[in-house]
């Protein structure tokens, strides 16, 4: 199910969300992430950057990190993500076509599910971790709580306002297997 998102969501508690505007900045975070004993990293697909700044951060650290990619919300950004051999994919959504493309690339992924209706349409469409995106907005603990009744077996990563004061709280749910953000690195 989901290439396995289980393993990678279960050793990384902490997954920082991070955006590499250029190449100075990746030692620098690798250092940062790496000195808070953290080894896996989501880099966003939002600068014109994102592909060569995961090519590069994977050749320097790629033996002792986990690299994935965030905010994949095309089918083509899939196929670039297989060429890298990333190590898991991001996705604030879900559709029938992307969940396709992403089931087929055989890469770990984690799509983004918040109300119930798109728990359900993720369910059928064999996905059982979502990315709870933005919590905050989204009712976030309360929400979650109420969700651990009504879809028994569905686990969450949520991001969207998870912070240093906050992060232990989601963690205690039964449905939540990881939390990610950028306070991280802030
Ligand atoms: C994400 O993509 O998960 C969010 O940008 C993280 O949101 P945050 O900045 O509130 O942590």
């Amino acid at each position: 199910m989901q290439n396995n998102i289980e393993a990678i969501l279960q050793e990384n508690k902490i997954i920082p969300v991070v955006t590499i505007q250029n190449e100075s900045e990746i030692d620098t975070i690798y250092q940062k992430l790496s000195s808070k004993g953290i080894h896996c990293i989501e880099i966003t697909l939002r600068t014109p950057y994102a592909f060569e700044a995961i090519a590069e951060f994977k050749k320097r650290y790629g033996f002792e990190f986990k690299v994935g990619v965030g905010t994949v919300i095309k089918r083509e950004q899939v196929e670039k993500c297989k060429a890298l051999k990333v190590d898991f994919m991001v996705s604030p959504g879900l559709t029938a076509d992307l969940a396709r493309e992403l089931h087929e690339s055989k890469i770990p992924f984690l799509p983004g599910g918040v109300t119930p209706s798109e728990i359900i349409t993720g369910q059928e469409l064999d996905v059982q971790f979502f990315k709870f995106f933005p919590a905050n907005l989204f009712g976030g603990l309360q929400t979650l709580e109420a969700y651990e009744t009504v879809f028994k077996g569905v686990k969450f990563c949520p991001t969207g306002g998870i912070n240093e004061s906050n992060y232990k709280d989601f963690l205690r749910l039964e449905n939540v297997v990881s939390v990610g953000g950028t306070w991280v690195l802030r």
